[in-house]
């Protein structure tokens, strides 16, 4: 199982120490454009082999791209991260132009790969890949769901004073700060519904808080988080890699599913060895529908500022 990551920043290294270090992997490949980084942050990782007991051999290269030939799953993280008070739609107009090129090299050298997108504004560049590269759907998929999903989680626990292993939510929606759909009707602390323990009013905060999770990171940290977009990451290559059949949400094209039409955006799929198996179309409710609903135009509206 060989897996390209491009872009060797904070999120790509965070994306590829995780991956190596669940070691179901052969081998990670970390490229990026900025001559000797990557190389130096593919030596650094690999120099915690021995320490955190891995096998994954993880190479670096400085825009080879014939070094990432035959990648089974391929990951793009390449762009700039927001800064604090831009909202990741702001990013389109440098990310659009790297987004197109990375995903037309990888496929040149990995036809066969994966696809799972990671840069901002996340579900518009994964429709600007459906519309430059001939993939078929499922083999191009949107990370965003599995992070906002993750935060979802850490609020939740924090919310009902609970661990985080008692605690199961989903994010489905647009990856943006007005856009993300958290589904509280049907998150659970150990399948009871969190309803049962908290009030209107507090989940209402997680759900806030959830929404503007990368925002308040971004504050904080001065650039975009890392972490938790590396590890959701790596949640995603595994479920792939290692055939699992997880249930994650995801960005991907939609023909009609959840009544929503040529646009991706975040909801639940199957991920195995073929990418996307089986879109989910759970039942919301009017609210849930009505809020996707405003999601998906707000999707749509930064989808046509590309220059398709
Ligand atoms: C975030 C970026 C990765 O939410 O979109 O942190």
């Amino acid at each position: 199982m060989k897996v390209t990551v491009v872009g060797a920043g904070a999120v790509g290294a965070s994306c590829a120490e995780y991956i190596a270090i669940k070691d179901f992997a052969s081998e990670v490949v970390l490229l990026d454009i900025k001559e000797g980084f990557a190389e130096g942050k593919a030596m650094d990782l690999m120099q915690t082999a021995s320490l955190n007991g891995f096998d994954t051999k993880i190479v670096g290269t400085t825009n080879d791209y014939t070094k990432t030939a035959g990648s089974d799953i391929v990951v793009i993280t390449s762009g700039i991260p927001r800064k604090p008070g831009m909202t990741r739609e702001e990013l389109i107009g440098i990310n659009a132009g790297i987004v197109k090129s990375v995903s037309s090299s990888l496929i040149e050298h990995s036809p066969n790969a994966i696809m799972i997108v990671v840069s901002n504004p996340m579900d518009t560049m994964t429709y600007l890949v459906h519309k430059t590269t001939d993939l078929p759907k499922n083999r191009i998929i949107g990370m965003g769901g599995a992070l906002d999903s993750a935060r979802f989680k850490y609020r939740l626990a924090e919310a009902l004073g609970a661990p985080i292993s008692d605690v199961d939510g989903m994010v489905i929606g647009g990856h943006s700060d007005k856009g993300m759909v958290p589904l509280t009707r049907l998150a659970t602390r150990n399948s009871v519904p969190v309803s049962e323990f908290i009030s209107e009013e507090r989940l209402a905060q997680v759900m806030e808080d959830t929404k503007v999770g990368g925002a308040t990171l971004t504050k904080l940290l001065g650039t975009s988080a890392w972490y938790a977009p590396g590890a959701a990451v790596s949640g995603l290559v595994q479920a792939i890699a290692c055939d699992q059949k997880k249930i994650f949400p995801c960005s991907t094209l939609l023909e009609g599913e959840f009544g929503l039409n040529d646009l991706c955006i975040g909801v639940p799929v199957v991920l195995g060895r073929n990418g996307i198996e089986k879109i989910v179309e759970i039942d919301l409710s009017d609210a849930e529908k009505a809020k996707m609903q405003e999601s998906a135009e707000g999707v749509k509206k930064t989808n046509g500022l590309l220059a398709l």
